[in-house]
């Protein structure tokens, strides 16, 4: 069964997604697609040169729609850094403009290839911009996923390590919401030491407000020192697309569409094959409800208004 997997936009975060991809060896086939033919032809030779020294070999497609239609996933980064330059208020909304347009144009030609797999969105803001792709692919609201507060959530358990001086892997529990500003650290959730982390705080004084912020903060804090973001995200988009590929029915953070909130948000899901096999409930404070219906509210007012 050839794995199959397509990346559009090859900016810093789709060239750091077809890298690991490659060096991982996690596809036989991989679709490079980008406005900028010099550049994706010029990855895709690199990756050829890099082949060479890796284990695995992967076949590079450049710049064919018509090659995705049977792949398993196909991946989208497109982005526009300039935009980001000036984003004084750190928020994702400012690529709306341009992501908008390009997510209509993307998700009709993804649409046209036949593609019938499990699209993942990168592109910010990533929740409305998934509600889009699953409009313009046409695809199930289960095949359309985004990112999300995957991320978010791995900030959250590096800022939580840190804290405690552990491996992030031993912290469990999500980042809820916008993969934006509107979304919230679910402490309900965060077991560390085997425990609840707010019985841990309590105990040893641990400021779970701070934590909070780094974690919300955490594409900013790496982006005032480069002016992007890859590494962390590229990782998140390709442990997703595994998880797809090899039918894992894992449970993890991602953008699904919630009936209950009537808009795409990240809450935990299993997630395989035909992408959110199962939604997941969690017991989630008042308070923590609260601010998931107030970030479900503003990502759904945004989507709207944008479809207008
Ligand atoms: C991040 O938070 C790119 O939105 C992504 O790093």
């Amino acid at each position: 069964m050839t794995r199959k997997i397509g990346v559009i936009g090859m900016g810093h975060v789709g060239s750091t997604v077809a890298h690991y991809i490659v060096a991982g060896g996690f596809a036989d086939e991989l679709v490079l697609i980008d406005t900028n033919e010099d550049k994706v032809v010029a990855d895709a030779t690199d990756f050829e040169d890099a082949m060479s020294n890796l284990n695995a070999h992967t076949n590079i497609i450049v710049n064919d729609y018509t090659t995705i239609k049977d792949a398993d996933v196909v991946i989208s980064a497109v982005g526009n850094i300039k935009l980001q330059k000036d984003n004084k208020e750190h928020d994702r909304f400012i690529e709306l403009p341009f992501t908008g347009k390009a997510a209509k144009a993307v998700g009709e030609k993804v649409k046209a290839s036949g593609f019938n797999g499990v699209f993942i969105d990168i592109t910010n803001p990533c929740d409305v911009i998934t509600s889009m792709y699953q409009v313009f692919t046409g695809l199930p609201k289960e095949r359309v996923i985004g990112t999300g507060t995957l991320l978010d959530s791995s900030r959250m358990r590096r800022a939580v390590a840190k804290e405690l001086s552990i491996d992030p892997r031993s912290v469990s529990g999500y980042n809820l919401g916008e993969h934006g500003n509107s979304q919230f650290t679910a402490w309900s959730t965060v077991n560390v030491l085997g425990r609840p982390i707010t019985e841990i705080a309590k105990e040893r004084n641990i400021d779970l407000e701070k934590l909070d912020e780094m974690a919300r903060a955490g594409g900013y804090t790496v982006f005032h020192g480069k002016k992007y973001t890859n590494y962390g995200i590229a990782t998140a988009a390709v442990r997703l697309a595994n998880i797809i590929m090899s039918d894992a029915r894992t449970e993890i953070p991602v953008s699904n569409y919630r009936e209950e909130v009537g808009t795409y948000l990240s809450y935990p899901a299993i997630v395989g094959k035909k992408g959110i096999l199962e939604q997941v409930q969690l017991n989630l404070t008042e308070e923590e409800n609260e601010k998931l219906k107030t970030s479900a509210n503003y990502i759904k007012t945004r989507f709207e208004s944008t479809m207008k």
